[in-house]
């Protein structure tokens, strides 16, 4: 049987390299881009939550302060399923899995760009669509927040 964990994993640590592996493969070759390592670098202190089934890694989010904006605000970043995963639920319940831990951890809202295509993914969660299409990537998103 398969055992879905959803768990923080280290900046740096071998789970976090796989999660590049993973993020480059599903957010950035498709438009032709790469992290940088100053891009990289600017990610030691923000969290990093991946979804393993039966042990391997399988899905990655962040979660980042906005201390310049509010103590009590999150935005949530990266998240990228491996394809042969999508449309399973992984996504969801990884989601899921970091609300749960910003609420126990005192933020009150998370806020992330959307791209088109994930918008659904992120209202069938309750995220709302605020403001107006923006381009990010070379691609258009729309901001989505979440209050708690
Ligand atoms: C978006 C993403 C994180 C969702 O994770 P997932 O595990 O596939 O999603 P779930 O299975 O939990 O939820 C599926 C629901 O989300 C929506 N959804 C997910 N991917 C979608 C897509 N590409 N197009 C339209 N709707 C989508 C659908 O409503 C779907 O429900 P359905 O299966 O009943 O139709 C994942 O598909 C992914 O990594 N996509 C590529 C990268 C990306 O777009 N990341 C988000 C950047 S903002």
């Amino acid at each position: 049987m398969s055992k879905v964990e959803c768990k923080l994993i280290e900046f740096g640590s071998e789970e976090y390299k796989h999660s590049i592996e993973l993020r480059r493969k599903v957010l950035r070759k498709p438009l032709g881009l790469d992290f940088t390592p100053n891009d990289l670098n600017a990610e030691h202190d923000q969290f990093h939550f991946a979804i393993f089934d039966n042990g391997i890694l399988i899905g990655i989010l962040l979660l980042k302060t906005m201390k310049d904006i509010s103590p009590s605000i999150l935005k949530m970043r990266q998240v990228a399923i491996d394809p042969e995963y999508q449309s399973k639920g992984f996504g969801s319940i990884l989601v899921r899995f970091s609300e749960q831990w910003a609420i126990e951890s005192g933020f009150n809202l998370i806020e992330l760009n959307a791209r088109n295509t994930a918008v659904q993914f992120y209202k069938n969660l309750d995220y709302k669509e605020i403001g107006n299409e923006f381009l990010e990537v070379n691609i258009p998103h729309i901001k989505m927040i979440k209050n708690f």
